[in-house]
């Protein structure tokens, strides 16, 4: 017998919500063919109710009320795809209160609220899916809450925000400025609508969060994630790495260590030679490595309208086939049940262990570089590589670049103190992480 079409709502139809329509048109067939039954979307809510979308809208109904979606009691399944934490949790807490189904694109919305969310979900017995609010296009929940299910997970390390890869990608390859590159990248759809979650590194804590949660089986922990940004990567630190045998990437890295789980977002020194080094534009990579399987590699475009509708319908289709057939096989929202969650410490920054990049001015004096080698030497630091150059209009001063091997960043950090101290040493100290990893 066959069933009837499964009714959706769709809140927002900006670039993921638009790609979400045109996906469902494109490959109507096939998705029928996977889910088991038609899929329409009935309701969009939007705010600007005369704006032009790049998708067809014919029998869709619109409205600039996103409660009216929520409440219809035709809709089965929200797509909730407007962003931020506020209206958002609202919408999403009343479409599981009304007994519908929710899949969301938005990270800032489950990391920051995804507790309380699973737990009405748990509830009432929906489903909320979030594929899509992690590396766009790339299934890395899955792989993690499924495929990689029977592995213990040491560390997960990714670039995992693709306007923040393109700006640098556009910086090194084509000598773009920063501030054309993020308006190249807000033009092609890839930016939040605050553009200062992918410069800052917030977008990027708020996909750590959701990851290392599925990773580790501890609870959803942002406010607990070392976070820096983009913004302050100077051309010249580009250009110095690169003479280094390194690039810079943006990465988000979730390791268990000794002391606990390290969570930390930041620009990232990477050999030229390491997979993540070739990840690209918008592209997006993550490594995880699990006990039984060692490394693992998941890579693919990690924003824009069709790599993130990708993940938003596959999240839908499996929806329509737990309604179709019987919920109760589901996997937990985080991977582990909801009363397993481990309290693992999150480390403090100084038991943080990797490498270092430092750019330091100073006067060019006899006995300084061997000045600055003593110090790290006596806080146990080793060095990788070291460059001195000239900078432009600083008279005798020089600049020290040094990278350094593996090591536990208070050390790092007390020896960079000393060397600030110094009467040679000037203001300004550039510092970066390095990471290394066995791919
Ligand atoms: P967007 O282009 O700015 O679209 C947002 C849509 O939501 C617009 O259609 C907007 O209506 C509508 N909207 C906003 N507030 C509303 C309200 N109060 N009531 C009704 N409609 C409202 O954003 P997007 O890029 O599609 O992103 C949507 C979500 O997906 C965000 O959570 C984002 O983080 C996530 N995401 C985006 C990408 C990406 O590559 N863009 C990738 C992964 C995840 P109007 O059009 O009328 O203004
Ligand atoms: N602004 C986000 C990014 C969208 O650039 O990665 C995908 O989550």
């Amino acid at each position: 017998m066959e069933l009837e079409p499964i009714k959706v709502g769709l809140l927002g139809l900006g670039t993921v919500g638009a790609g979400c329509v045109n996906l469902l048109k494109d490959n109507a067939e096939e998705i029928e063919r996977r889910a088991g039954r038609k899929i329409q979307i009935t309701h969009a809510a939007v705010r600007d109710l005369s704006k032009e979308r790049p998708c067809d809208t014919s029998g869709i109904r619109m409205t600039a009320n996103p409660m009216e979606v929520v409440e219809d009691p035709e809709v089965k399944v929200v797509l909730e795809l407007i962003g931020g934490d506020e209206e958002a949790f609202d919408l999403v807490m009343a479409a599981i209160d009304s007994g519908k189904h929710v899949v969301t694109a938005n990270k800032h919305l489950i990391a920051l609220r995804g507790n309380e969310i699973f737990a009405a979900a748990d509830e009432k017995d929906r489903v909320v899916h979030f594929e899509a609010a992690v590396a766009g296009g790339i299934p890395i929940i899955r792989a993690i809450r499924e495929g990689l299910a029977a592995n213990t997970i040491e560390w997960l390390a990714g670039i995992i925000n693709g306007t923040g890869n393109y700006i640098l990608t556009q910086m090194s390859n084509e000598g773009e400025t920063f501030a054309d590159a993020l308006a190249e990248a807000q033009r092609l759809g890839y930016a939040e609508a605050d553009p200062t979650f992918d410069v800052e590194g917030i977008d990027a804590a708020h996909k750590l969060a959701i990851l290392a949660s599925i990773a580790f089986g501890i609870p959803l922990s942002f406010d607990k994630i070392s976070t820096d940004g983009i913004s302050k990567i100077a051309d010249e630190e580009i250009q110095f790495a690169e003479e280094m045998g390194y690039r810079i990437k943006h990465l988000g890295i979730a390791r268990r260590n000794d002391r606990g789980v390290e969570l930390r977002v930041h620009p990232t020194l990477v050999s030229d030679q390491a997979l993540l080094a070739s990840v690209e534009g918008e592209k997006n990579a993550v490594m995880v490595y699990g006990d039984a399987v060692g490394p693992t590699v998941y890579y693919g475009a990690g924003a824009g309208a069709g790599p993130t509708a990708s993940a938003v319908i596959a999240d839908l289709i499996d929806i329509v086939r737990i309604v179709s057939a019987d919920a109760s096989g589901r996997v937990p929202h985080l991977a582990f049940q909801p009363d397993q969650l481990s309290e693992s410490p999150i480390v403090d920054s100084d038991d943080f262990f990797c490498g270092h990049y430092f750019r330091i001015q100073v006067a060019d004096e006899p006995g300084v570089m061997a000045r600055i080698t003593g110090l790290l030497a006596q806080f146990g630091v080793s060095i990788e590589h070291i460059l001195q150059k000239d900078p432009e209009n600083a008279g005798d001063d020089a600049l020290v670049i040094i990278v350094t091997k593996p090591v536990r960043e208070g050390l790092l950090m007390q020896a960079l103190e000393h060397i600030q101290q110094e009467a040679f040493a000037r203001e300004g100290t550039v510092h970066l992480r390095v990471a290394q990893f066995d791919d």
